[in-house]
């Protein structure tokens, strides 16, 4: 008895941090692209508004090619995984 409530919540705590890492990218760089490429439009309230448009994984990766389609910046692959990471991470949370 007294030992699943000592296993549950490193169990709990386990898998969050599982599944946070099958994403690809590094959120840390993913922020430093974030604060000099994409402030310029628009800051990070555009992700915590309350009617934000972007509901899947696949919807912000491909949101986030529109607005770089709308600077000068280009993107590769890695930075486009550490952005998606960092703004998942950070505002969405999706799984
Ligand atoms: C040229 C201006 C511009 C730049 C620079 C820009 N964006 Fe955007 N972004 C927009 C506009 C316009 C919207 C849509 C706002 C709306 O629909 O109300 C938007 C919306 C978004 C959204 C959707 C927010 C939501 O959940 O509703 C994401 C994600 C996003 N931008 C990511 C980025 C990233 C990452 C960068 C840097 C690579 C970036 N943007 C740079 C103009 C820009």
């Amino acid at each position: 008895m007294l030992k699943s409530f000592v296993l549950f919540p490193i169990v709990a705590v386990l898998s969050v941090s599982t599944q946070a890492a099958t994403l690809p990218g590094d959120a840390a760089n993913g922020k430093k692209l974030y604060d000099a490429s994409c402030t310029s439009c628009h800051n990070d309230s555009v992700h915590t508004r309350k009617d934000h448009k972007i509901k899947s994984l696949e919807g912000l990766t491909e949101q986030i090619h529109n607005c770089e389609h709308m600077t000068d910046v280009t993107l590769g692959k890695t930075q486009v995984n550490d952005l998606v990471k960092y703004l998942n991470e950070t505002y969405y949370k999706f799984k």
